[in-house]
């Protein structure tokens, strides 16, 4: 056997070798979980005094304006205990004359498949465009809540109060019916998430991302804390 065969025979398997590794090294998807970093030790830079707690889940709200249906995106929206939520919505909006007045809203959870709509009506105001064509609604028990159909759960509220800031009215609303999607429901009518797929938002680089995998079960894992 010449030497050139001898090369080609080793070059070969080298071949096979490298392929068979590149075949059974896993492969990290987007499923799988991101390394988790210890921040303890990392230096910290004051940014300033903008909120960043993101991200947070994005919402449409639905309102009656003039007679006319009008939906917003909103994402600066939290729970206040288990019936009643805060929405933090800048002054200059639209939708903010019709809530005052019939002190009613929906609150719509924006699922990944709604992002381009929810994104338009986040983007353009009703002064400017009719956007009361853009989702198809159901009306539930009171008046002036347009619901979105496409939605997996939506929220019908009534304004209780509102906390004036500078450039924004912040509704205090109560919850007074939820509708979910039966599809999103389990046997015990408990909702599961990685069914509704909510699309979430962050600010800073006006990005919009998906939930990722389970990683944990809220109020056992501290049982794991060493306490000696
Ligand atoms: C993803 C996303 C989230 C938003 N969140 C808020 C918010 O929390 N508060 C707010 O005042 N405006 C928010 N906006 C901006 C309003 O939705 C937007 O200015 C809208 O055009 C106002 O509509 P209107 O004038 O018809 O009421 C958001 C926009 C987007 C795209």
């Amino acid at each position: 056997m010449n030497i050139q065969k001898i090369l080609n025979i080793i070059l070969s398997l080298a071949l096979v070798v490298l392929l068979i590794k590149v075949n059974t090294t896993p492969r990290q998807t987007a499923e799988e979980p991101s390394e988790t970093i210890d921040y303890t030790n990392i230096p910290k830079k004051n940014i300033g005094n903008h909120s960043q707690l993101y991200p947070t889940p994005t919402t449409v709200i639905g309102t009656t304006v003039n007679g006319k249906i009008n939906w917003l995106a909103i994402a600066h929206i939290g729970n206040i205990g288990f019936d009643c939520l805060a929405i933090s919505m800048h002054k200059s909006h639209h939708s903010n004359q019709g809530i005052k007045k019939n002190q009613t809203l929906s609150v719509n959870m924006v699922s990944e498949s709604m992002m381009i709509p929810a994104d338009f009506v986040g983007m353009k105001s009703g002064k400017d465009v009719d956007k009361s064509t853009v989702f198809e609604y159901f009306n539930g028990e009171i008046e002036n809540a347009p619901m979105i159909k496409s939605s997996p759960i939506t929220m019908e509220c009534r304004v209780i109060d509102t906390y004036d800031t500078e450039h924004h009215d912040n509704f205090i609303v109560k919850i007074e019916n939820t509708y979910v999607s039966e599809t999103v429901l389990d046997e015990n009518n408990k909702i599961d998430f990685n069914k509704v797929k909510p699309l979430l938002f962050e600010m800073p680089n006006r990005g919009y991302y998906k939930v990722g995998r389970r990683v944990g079960d809220a109020w056992k894992e501290g049982n794991k804390m060493n306490q000696n």
